[in-house]
């Protein structure tokens, strides 16, 4: 199945190497971000295919009435909607829960679960209203499932949107809406290094000393790309996935079974 697709925290990242696959592949796009880059991103991927209908739309997902107006936005473009991506997210804070400020923990709570549960829900009362069927695929990690000492925010919200998956998939199916979860492991991308760069400087070690020292627990022996998320993803989106719901899917070199 090609159609259309939102693809939040298409601006950058796996959001945008997400993106960029699904137009390769002939999907036309919404990407709905917070960065103001997310309309330069969407001209970029528009050149990548003649024809393409890529759109960049600003919006905070953790505000409801944004998402709303942003699915709606995307709905007009597009001329229908088939997939959601729920990929905007934010790293947490990188204390202890002793020293964690609530408003720290809340935020990271508010951008990667409750804004999943409001893009997942003005998605899904569009293609109900449809009658289509559809696919929706969020962006757990593997810090959705197992904990981390000094990542309770983020390991909490991660494991909340592989729960939350379980939920939708449930109440969507008897609309031929599939919902599933991929929990990436350690991959290249800006928020990855952000958090190696703050590890490195805690310790006194340099960066690339950290990124060794991460890439050394990955049986695979490399950090992730966002063209590995990507193919999960498109093959989650696609038929070939006709019968695969309710899943968290691991991406991550193997790291989980160590
Ligand atoms: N990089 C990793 O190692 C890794 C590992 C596991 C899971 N993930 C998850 O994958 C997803 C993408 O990660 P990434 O590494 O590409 O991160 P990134 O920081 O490079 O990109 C995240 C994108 O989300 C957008 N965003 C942030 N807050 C938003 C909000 N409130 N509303 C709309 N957009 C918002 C940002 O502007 C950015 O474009 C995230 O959900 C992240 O938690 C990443």
């Amino acid at each position: 199945m090609t159609g259309r697709a939102i693809v939040t925290g298409g601006a950058r990242g796996l959001g945008r190497g997400i993106a960029a696959r699904l137009v390769r592949e002939g999907w036309n796009v919404a990407l709905v971000d917070i960065a103001a880059g997310v309309e330069a991103t969407a001209s970029e991927l528009a050149a990548t295919r003649p024809g393409a209908v890529v759109t960049g739309l600003i919006a905070d997902v953790s505000d409801g009435s944004a998402c709303d107006r942003a699915v709606s936005e995307a709905v007009g473009a597009l001329g229908g909607l088939d997939g959601l991506v729920n990929d905007a997210g934010i790293g947490g804070p990188t204390t202890e829960v002793v020293d964690t400020d609530p408003a720290e923990f809340r935020r990271v709570l508010e951008v990667n679960l409750v804004g999943t549960f409001l893009m997942s829900r003005a998605a899904a009362r569009v293609m109900v209203a449809a009658g289509t069927g559809g696919a929706i695929v969020n962006l757990g990690s593997m810090f959705g499932q197992v904990g981390g000492a000094g990542g309770a925010a983020y390991c909490a919200s991660k494991g909340g949107v592989a729960l939350l998956t379980h939920s939708l998939a449930l109440e969507l199916a008897p609309h031929a809406i599939r919902v599933n979860t991929i929990a990436p492991g350690n991959m290249a991308t800006d928020m990855h290094f952000d958090d190696v760069r703050a590890t490195a400087a805690a310790r006194g070690t340099t960066f690339d000393e950290e990124l060794e020292r991460v890439r050394e627990t990955v049986p695979l022996g490399r950090h992730g790309t966002p063209e590995d998320i990507a193919g999960a993803v498109a093959w989650l989106l696609s038929d070939g996935a006709a019968y695969v719901t309710g899943q968290t899917i691991g991406v991550n070199g193997g790291v989980v079974l160590t």
